[in-house]
């Protein structure tokens, strides 16, 4: 068989999100979640891999190995620790995030709002707060303002479905952790009006960047009965958003698995409903959900009660299998790396002619040659959607670094780059030297 060939100006990386590399966070809304009594986080952040000090020597590994780009997020709560009060030294320590990635030659794609919030933004109801959109553009203004001459790509906001639905649906144990109907879709118009508000001002300021949302979209697949759930989840959670991106300059593709939503998957949640009282859509949603992604160590049944608070769970469960015989990564997601192509396949069908970056792919797995075969597979099933017509701009794995994994903590590794938690060592996986050669090359040896 011939080598699958990449176009030579592919974008080809690693990325990481401020909160869950930098450490030391202390002013952000997931900081202060981390440490309430009843916080799902199994362990606090801290320090995380102390990239805020070792950036340079990580930003080096990463150039190192071949690839071209780093995605990174400039995190709101440095920036902006008070309301309207301007740290400096933050915005220079970002400028020169930007320098030092330019200087080994690599492309900066900057995300703008990655999960975290200011925690004085977030205690007047975050993403629902009537001035969160305009407070959130006026943010980005001082960063495109300071950085957005060295930066082509910008990226808004990080997956708005995944921060409205795990947040303020309460789906995922993110903050603020509200389980509420009404939140949902207030946090839901907000990041949508954020992300319009936040594209305006880096076209004024920088009118040659691209600039786009990136989506957590999943493959779905539902049997009959399962169909209406799956939809409406499916609306909910990316086409409200796809459909608010129709203007954007790129379209930021994330996806780790497949998710089912069949008839037998909804009987345990429905059969609780009927006992239950809250209305249909807020207690329907996470629980099918929930079902779907649970733990790999969990293997409960459909429906089944939440983690408990702090349960760290096992982890790496190395050849765990799930309910239908199906691989499953240490998140207890399906191992499905080609379902990112069936994503980018429908991103295309919704915006025809629009570019499309693979902005996240990727595999928690204590086992490398998984995340070997995990890029291997994602990377020929992309081709293949290439030589179909998709406008593929590019390929972003994550992650660099094993980090902070929201609510799952330190156990999920998702990284290139293997990070010790107690000496802080990096060790750079054969993974990353795989895609480092296929970014050289652009090729994919079959
Ligand atoms: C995505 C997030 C990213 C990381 C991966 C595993 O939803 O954007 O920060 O946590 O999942």
């Amino acid at each position: 068989m011939p080598p699958l060939v990449f176009p030579p100006d592919f974008l080809w990386g690693a990325a990481t999100a401020a909160h869950q590399v930098e450490g030391d966070n202390v002013h952000s809304d997931w900081w202060a979640w981390e440490r309430r009594p009843d916080t799902p986080c199994p362990e606090p952040s801290g320090i995380a891999c102390d990239h805020y000090r070792r950036f340079a020597d990580d930003i080096a590994l990463l150039a190192g190995t071949g690839l071209n780009t780093y995605r990174f997020s400039v995190e709101w709560a440095r920036i902006e620790p008070a309301e309207g009060t301007f740290d400096e030294a933050a915005i220079d320590h970002y400028r020169r995030v930007v320098e030092t990635v330019r200087a080994q030659g690599l492309e900066p794609m900057v995300t703008l709002h990655h999960f975290t919030l200011p925690a004085w933004l977030a205690d007047r109801g975050g993403w629902r707060a009537p001035e969160a959109p305009a407070r959130f553009e006026r943010y980005v203004r001082r960063v495109v303002a300071a950085i957005g001459g060295a930066v082509e790509w910008f990226c808004t906001v990080n997956e708005p479905g995944v921060v409205a639905f795990g947040g303020y649906l309460g789906a995922l144990g993110f903050p603020p952790g509200t389980r509420d109907v009404a939140a949902w879709k207030g946090a839901i118009r907000g990041l949508v009006e954020g992300h319009r508000r936040a594209r305006a001002a880096v076209r004024e300021l920088h009118p040659t960047a691209r600039v786009g949302a990136t989506h957590s979209m999943q493959e779905w697949e539902a049997d009959q009965g399962g169909r209406p759930v799956m939809e409406y989840l499916r609306r909910m959670n990316e086409d409200v958003f796809l459909e608010a991106c129709t203007d954007d300059d790129f379209i930021g593709v994330q996806t780790y698995t497949r998710v089912r939503v069949g008839l037998p998957t909804l009987v345990g949640p429905l059969a609780r409903l009927a006992l239950a009282v809250p209305p249909l859509e807020s207690a329907l949603v996470p629980l099918t959900v929930r079902r779907e992604t649970r733990r790999a160590s969990e293997q409960a049944p459909a429906g089944a009660s939440e983690p408990a608070p702090r349960d760290r769970g096992s982890g790496g469960v190395a050849g765990a299998l799930g309910r239908d015989g199906e691989r499953l990564t240490q998140m207890g997601y399906e191992f499905r790396p080609q379902a990112v192509a069936a994503t980018v396949r429908r991103a295309a069908a919704l915006h025809p002619g629009r570019p499309i970056v693979v902005t996240e792919h990727g595999v928690a797995t204590g086992d490398d040659a998984e995340r070997v075969e995990f890029i291997q597979q994602g990377l020929a099933a992309l081709h293949a959607a290439m030589a179909d017509g998709v406008p593929l701009r590019g390929y972003i794995h994550w992650s660099l670094l094993d980090n902070f994994e929201w609510a799952r903590g330190y156990e999920m590794t998702f990284g290139l780059v293997a990070v010790d938690r107690a000496t802080q060592a990096r060790t750079v996986r054969p993974s990353a030297h795989l895609l480092g050669r296929i970014a050289r090359s652009g090729r994919l040896e079959p």
